[in-house]
């Protein structure tokens, strides 16, 4: 796992804007496994204008999105198919069918786990899976003490997520305490791995997973030390060093 602190956190957002952005000039097949929140904004606002500037062809890629909501009603602006729509999809030319996200209602949620795990390594792996931390060292919403081997699958969320997410609710009331979520066993099988960490909320995480040697399934992130290529990307505010 490799550490760069690119200072700004408009540089670091920026500087996985422009991965992903290669990525895609590299394969326009590629896979490309997608993160929502707070951090990824201004990824995806320098993704658009990257790509509104400069010609890329999207026709053949496909993206998989992380997480969602578990029985959210996928048009609900707090969903994050509304996320991915607000900020990326409706700035760009990709059709409906080419991102997927798991689904988030109750009926053959097994079965749609399980194929959710399957589209995602037919043919190829993610080329590219990018990830934001909580505060409690989930990836996706794969809380503390998820067993490393768990694909995707319905979670409770803690209350530390709960609450980080509140902000994007009218109240903490209105927080789903349920989402679906892509397991790590399947994160784990993309290619290359970017994290993004900004502001000083993510700096005891991220220097707690900076000094670890083996991962701990009490610290979700720590997963990663066992993947040949991770970045992990931070700010002077989440750096650890
Ligand atoms: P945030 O979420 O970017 O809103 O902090 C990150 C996460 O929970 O993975």
């Amino acid at each position: 796992m490799e550490f760069i602190n690119l200072g700004k956190s408009t540089l670091a957002a920026e500087y996985v804007a422009i991965e992903i952005f290669r990525q895609i000039q590299k394969n326009k097949r590629s896979k490309l496994g997608l993160a929502t929140g707070g951090t990824m904004e201004p990824v995806y606002a320098d993704l658009v204008k990257l790509i509104q500037s400069n010609p890329l062809d999207l026709s053949e890629i496909q993206t998989f999105n992380l997480d969602e909501y578990f029985e959210l009603d996928k048009e609900s602006t707090q969903s994050y198919l509304y996320y991915m729509k607000h900020h990326l999809f409706n700035h760009i030319d990709i059709r409906d069918e080419q991102y997927y996200f798991p689904d988030n209602d109750a009926e053959n949620l097994e079965e749609d786990n399980k194929a959710y795990d399957y589209m995602i390594m037919q043919d190829f792996p993610i080329n590219l899976q990018i990830l934001g931390i909580g505060t409690n060292g989930h990836i996706g919403f794969n809380e503390p003490g998820t067993p490393f081997d768990s694909g995707t699958r319905m979670v409770h969320l803690t209350e530390e997520t709960i609450t980080a997410n509140a902000r994007f609710f009218d109240s903490i009331e209105d927080v789903p305490t349920k989402a679906v979520t892509m397991g790590i066993r399947t994160i784990m099988k993309s290619n290359r791995i970017i994290l993004l960490a900004t502001g000083e909320k993510k700096k005891a995480i991220i220097n707690k997973l900076f000094n670890m040697t083996y991962p701990d399934e009490a610290i979700p992130a720590s997963v990663l030390l066992h993947h040949p290529d991770v970045l992990v990307v931070t700010d002077d505010a989440a750096s650890p060093y």
